[in-house]
């Protein structure tokens, strides 16, 4: 298993992936497969690589295929340009367990640690999803908030944990 960053050549599987999980994972996620299937072919190249550094994913891959993916997108506001938010990260079932998950956000932090702008991650993670939240606070990112009522599921209303972390700790003001 490796890790790359993705680029254009990788939207196709990109899609193919995100889909999967929106369907098996929905839970995870704030979005349905429905409305991402919807979505043109120009959201998933700009989830890929957005302009002005907007965006990047990254793909975790078993020979040629991509099994597992992240991605971070980044504020363009002056006020908010030192946020960087993780979102959609994603393992296939069979494919878990092994690191790829680990690999996958260290790629995305070491990314991120060399944006001279930004000073901090953040993500939410549904309530309960024990896997995803022992990872980042693995990570040393903490919960800051908890939204309740933040997602309806077949289950009912789930809350979601907010949580961030701080990089380049030296330039905090
Ligand atoms: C969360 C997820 C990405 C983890 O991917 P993974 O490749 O299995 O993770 P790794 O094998 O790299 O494990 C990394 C760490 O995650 C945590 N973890 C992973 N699976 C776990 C599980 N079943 N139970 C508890 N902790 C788990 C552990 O801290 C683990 O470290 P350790 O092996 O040293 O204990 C994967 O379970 C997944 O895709 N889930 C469905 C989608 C999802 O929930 N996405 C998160 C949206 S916020």
């Amino acid at each position: 298993m490796h890790v790359e960053l993705l680029n254009a050549s990788d939207a196709v599987q990109y899609r193919t992936l995100m889909l999967e999980a929106y369907t098996l994972a929905a839970d995870a996620f704030t979005s349905t497969a429905e409305e991402r299937a919807s979505e043109p072919d120009s959201f998933w190249a700009k989830r890929i690589a957005g302009t002005l550094q907007t965006s990047a994913a990254f793909g975790a891959f078993l020979g040629q295929n991509l099994v597992g993916t992240v991605a971070l997108e980044f504020a363009s506001k002056p006020k908010t340009k030192h946020k960087g938010h993780v979102i959609g990260m994603y393992v296939r079932p069979d494919a878990r367990g092994t690191g790829a998950g680990r690999a996958l956000l260290q790629a995305a932090v070491d990314y991120a640690n060399v944006m001279p702008d930004i000073q901090l991650l953040n993500l939410s993670v549904t309530e309960g999803n024990e896997a995803a939240v022992k990872l980042y606070r693995s990570f040393g990112f903490e919960t800051f908030g908890i939204e309740p009522m933040a997602i309806l599921t077949p289950s009912g209303y789930k809350a979601k944990l907010h949580m961030w972390l701080p990089l380049k700790s030296g330039h905090l003001i």
